[in-house]
């Protein structure tokens, strides 16, 4: 199986870019690529820092929407996957950054979309790799890093989106068994095992990180002793 794979050098956001060519009528399959973004987007309507020498891309495909969350896991696997293909050691911290030690290096956002005729999922990966810290705004710069920062040396992006890809492909099909990928995310996750503070959206959950659930929801097991099962949310603290 190919990709059909769309290379831009500056866009407002891939994942933009790729709703526009979902809704013409775009092939499942289809990658967007771009050198920079000037309004590169996060979750939860933070803006996500894209400077010339990064790796923006964006993954169109088919799918049913109750599935993102577990797309998003499968994505951050692919991702630490290729880092580790290019020589560094990576984890997740539920559930969709990529950590190099404890500073982010890479990001999620999936998106679903509902086509023409069908649903779509947009999954947006951003990797801090050839550049420099300095690049990134000051306020960043201490929870945050980049691959050439850790390796010393030059990426090259296009190794590291054959990579990526390559771990797409074969991560994305384990999906389609809910244990497996949760699993293989398991594996992955720097956040198990460690005491959380987590902004849901709708309040703050503090207490351990004790599982990733069967459609990638993280269990949070408080000071009282409850299990809180927690669909969507972002760490503020894990230590
Ligand atoms: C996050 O950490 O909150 C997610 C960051 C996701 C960034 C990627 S870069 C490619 C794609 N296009 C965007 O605008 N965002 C995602």
């Amino acid at each position: 199986m190919s990709w059909n794979i769309i290379r831009l050098d500056t866009v407002d956001s891939t994942n933009e870019v790729a709703k526009i060519l979902v809704s013409e009528g775009v092939e499942s399959r289809t990658v967007v690529v771009a050198q920079k973004q000037v309004e590169g987007r996060g979750r939860f309507g933070r803006s996500w820092s894209s400077p010339r020498g990064g790796l923006y891309v964006s993954i169109i495909v088919r799918e049913e929407l109750s599935r993102l969350p577990l797309i998003t896991l499968a994505a951050g696997v692919a991702v630490v996957q290729a880092l580790q293909a290019a020589g560094l050691k990576a984890t997740i911290r539920w559930p969709n950054d990529v950590l190099i030690r404890d500073a982010k290096a890479a990001g999620i956002l999936v998106e679903g979309l509902v086509g023409p005729e069908a649903y779509w999922a947009i999954v947006g990966i951003g990797i801090n790799s050839d550049f420099s810290l300095e690049d990134l705004p000051p306020q960043l710069r201490h929870q945050t890093t980049t691959l050439r920062h850790e390796l010393g040396h030059r990426v090259d992006n296009e190794d590291l989106l054959e990579g990526l890809l390559k771990a797409f492909q074969r991560v994305y099909p384990v999906t389609g068994e809910q244990a497996a990928v949760v699993d293989l995310c398991r594996q992955l996750c720097s956040t198990l095992g460690k005491n959380v503070v987590v902004d849901t959206g709708s309040g703050i959950i503090e207490g351990r990180a004790v599982d990733i659930g069967p459609s990638g929801y993280l269990v949070v097991e408080t000071k009282t002793g409850k299990r809180m099962d927690v669909a969507e949310g972002s760490i503020l603290e894990e230590g």
